[in-house]
């Protein structure tokens, strides 16, 4: 089909922000269309890269084209096997370590003949050629690999603001069951590495699924000047984005467990979600660093008034606690002691 930029939905940056959610039920009979995914990609295209080295590239599997997909299935993780066979299109984000080595030279170079890199900031052709390049050049893949998967990162998380604006739903998804598993389906060589999968489609649940997931508060996560020192969110700009479509009401909106439950139906699945102890849920919603709005708290009394909760399970509380204490976290805090 032929595109045309008044078929483009023009929704605000801001916007797609707010909007998007992880998608976790897709319609299988819906297929996206070709624009819509070659506009995610230009997205994770068009993200800021170092020296403009390219370093992320992508492979777009369709399930009814792609020969592959039995051995894709079989490498992801249990809870997503339902997600990937719903969705229109899974794109498979990889990270070219080997970018850094072949293309810092010409990444500069595009970047230099860009008027981006400029005598102002101290670029000099000697020096990139004598210091800087080899510098980059010499790191050891290992450090490599860290600097390039945040890129891959940077291009993933444009790709699914973009597919937001679009009204297309995407969710990444582990395919940890068997490592490696993916990267020798494709017969990729060792410098391609996966770095994430990312499911997409047309959303079968409501688009907002739920509301929005709730967060650490703002001030916990974010410091001024120091660490420790919280910078303070202003409400009035909180309700200015609330405005705008950035922030929005916080899950679980009405009606969102009857929605999972009539989906579960819909495809004879079990229904209902999965619930933590009275106890843990006494804990976590007191738990001050949590962003938690009057929609999670009633849920969580609803879920403590309903009863029927499962027991902790004792036995793997020294598992946590080792676990925490080898970090030096707060066990009391974590374990509610
Ligand atoms: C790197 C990454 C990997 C994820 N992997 C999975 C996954 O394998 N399965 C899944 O159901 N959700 C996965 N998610 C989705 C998160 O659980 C999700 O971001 C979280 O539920 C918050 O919801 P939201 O994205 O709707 O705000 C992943 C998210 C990220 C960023």
């Amino acid at each position: 089909m032929s595109i045309s930029a008044s078929d483009i939905p023009n929704v605000s940056a801001l916007q797609a922000i707010g909007d998007r959610r992880s998608i976790r039920y897709f319609d299988p009979e819906r297929k996206l269309e070709d624009w819509k995914l070659q506009t995610i990609l230009q997205a994770g295209r068009l993200a800021s890269c170092q020296g403009n080295i390219n370093a992320t590239e992508a492979i777009v599997v369709d399930k009814d084209t792609c020969d592959l997909w039995d051995e894709v299935e079989e490498c992801v993780s249990g809870f997503n096997v339902q997600i990937i066979n719903q969705s229109s299109h899974l794109v498979f984000w990889l990270t070219n370590i080997n970018a850094w080595y072949g293309r810092a030279n010409d990444g500069l170079s595009t970047l230099a003949m860009s008027g981006a890199l400029t005598k102002f900031h101290g670029w000099n052709y000697e020096f990139s050629m004598t210091q800087t390049i080899p510098r980059l050049m010499s790191f050891p893949t290992e450090r490599t690999e860290g600097l390039l998967r945040f890129e891959s990162g940077q291009a993933v998380g444009s790709a699914t603001v973009a597919a937001s604006a679009l009204g297309v739903g995407s969710i990444l998804i582990a395919f940890g069951r068997k490592p490696g598993g993916i990267e020798k389906a494709f017969g990729l060589p060792p410098n391609l590495k996966l770095t994430w999968g990312h499911a997409l489609g047309y959303p079968l649940e409501d688009g907002k699924a739920g509301g929005q997931r709730v967060r650490l508060k703002f001030e916990k996560l974010f410091h001024k000047d120091e660490y420790g020192t919280p910078f303070m969110p202003d409400p009035a700009v909180d309700a200015a984005l609330r405005e705008v479509g950035m922030i929005q009401e916080q899950a679980p909106t009405p009606g969102r467990f009857e929605e999972i439950d009539a989906l579960a139906s819909k495809f004879s699945r079990d229904p209902g979600v999965v619930s933590w102890p009275e106890r843990e849920i006494n804990r976590l919603i007191n738990d001050d660093d949590w962003d938690f709005g009057p929609n999670i708290k009633a849920r969580a009394q609803q879920l403590i008034d309903e009863g029927g909760l499962p027991d902790y399970p004792e036995e793997m509380k020294e598992t946590f606690r080792k676990l925490m204490e080898e970090r030096g976290l707060d066990v009391k805090k974590y374990l509610g002691e």
